[in-house]
């Protein structure tokens, strides 16, 4: 790593938390301690560089032991005076006093860097403090897997943990008493978490964003699936999909003025619609939160640490407004401003969604 005249950097989460968030904070700060300078930890993602600033200083020692621990040491806030995504591809304007205020809480700790941990709404905060004299680096953070400039982001796969063990709990009860189970997982614009999580639990059904399903299809089979000795079927919903020429079914009918919409429901109404026409008993699961709760996966913990150590690595080479990817087994950096641009959405043509299949998993398409 090539050495550079930075004293001091400055690491921030914000954003939903995930499980890793914790490990990246650990990779960055035992890096850089490796690079001989300090990292100071802003509380409640950029909110903690305007006033009231809040920050600490996190040392090796003190993050020792933060590794296995879900959600973040520092806090987070997704919506908030910084929120710059209004919803998919809408990008919102910070005010430049608040932009200008944080540059000046940055110089005056003498500070050389900020990394900045957190999903696309995040890292367009990031571009914008760069564009106003913060030198940034960004880590990518969602859950929802779904950044196009990177092969995985870490939480994913803890989620897809969930999901799975979920599955496997509720396939019991569901078979004892011949019901629909619905299972509502997260993921607004893409599946990935309902395809993983569908796959590796042995869902019947997976919908998803990318591939909006028909009501009837979905009535067919399941009657389809009684008349051919079938007691049970396991449905995993994405909260972002929907059916066929209809509107997404969100907790809010618009937007409070901050921040994206708030998705769910989608899996109680499908229940309730299912069970009325169907006549079969249906019940309805939504994992919601707990999917982004608890310890990180042996595979998440490892991608942060790496993510973290990328971090601090493109901060040493000088590569300020470039965030970390995950690329064929590598950690590397991209420019934040083509990473933010696209979507990785499911592909519907793709492998996975034709093994699920193949396997006898429907989409309701
Ligand atoms: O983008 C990640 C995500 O977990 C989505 O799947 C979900 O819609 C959203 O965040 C929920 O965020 P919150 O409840 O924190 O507002």
């Amino acid at each position: 790593m090539k050495r550079t005249k930075i004293k001091r950097i400055g690491v921030l989460t914000s954003g939903g938390d995930c499980p890793g968030l914790n490990a990246v904070i650990r990779g960055v700060v035992r890096a850089a301690h490796e690079q001989g300078w300090e990292t100071y930890g802003f509380s409640d993602g950029y909110e903690g560089l305007i006033s009231p600033v809040r920050y600490r200083r996190l040392d090796p020692n003190g993050v020792d032991s933060i590794m296995p621990m879900g959600g973040t040491i520092l806090g987070t806030v997704n919506r908030g005076r910084f929120a710059a995504k209004v919803g998919a591809g809408k990008k919102a304007e910070i005010p430049q006093a608040i932009l200008c205020e944080a540059r000046e809480t940055f110089e005056g700790l003498g500070l050389g860097a900020l990394v900045c941990i957190g999903g696309d709404g995040s890292l367009s905060t990031a571009l914008q403090l760069q564009k106003a004299g913060v030198p940034v680096v960004g880590v990518p953070k969602t859950i929802d897997n779904d950044l196009s400039a990177t092969n995985m982001t870490f939480g994913f796969d803890s989620a897809v943990e969930v999901v799975v063990d979920a599955l496997d709990r509720l396939h019991t009860t569901a078979r004892s008493h011949k019901r629909i189970m619905v299972v509502e997982v997260m993921g607004r614009h893409a599946g990935w978490i309902a395809l993983h999580g569908g796959l590796g639990g042995g869902a019947d059904v997976i919908l998803i964003p990318e591939i909006p399903y028909r009501r009837d299809a979905l009535i067919h089979l399941l009657k389809q699936r009684k008349s051919d000795g079938f007691g049970s079927t396991m449905i995993v919903v994405a909260e972002g999909a929907k059916e066929r020429g209809k509107k997404l079914v969100t907790k809010e009918a618009k937007l409070r003025g901050q921040g994206e919409v708030r998705l769910g429901g989608i899996g109680e109404q499908l229940a309730e619609d299912l069970e009325a026409t169907t006549g079969q008993e249906a019940r309805f699961v939504t994992l919601g939160h707990l999917q982004r709760g608890g310890t990180p996966s042996a595979l998440d913990r490892i991608l942060a640490t790496r993510f973290g150590v990328g971090a601090v690595r493109l901060i040493a080479a000088g590569h300020f407004g470039h965030m970390v990817t995950y690329l064929n087994d590598h950690v590397g950096g991209v420019s934040i401003a083509k990473a933010v641009r696209t979507l990785r959405t499911v592909p519907p043509g793709g492998e996975t969604v034709a093994s699920a299949r193949s396997v006898g998993i429907s989409f309701g398409d």
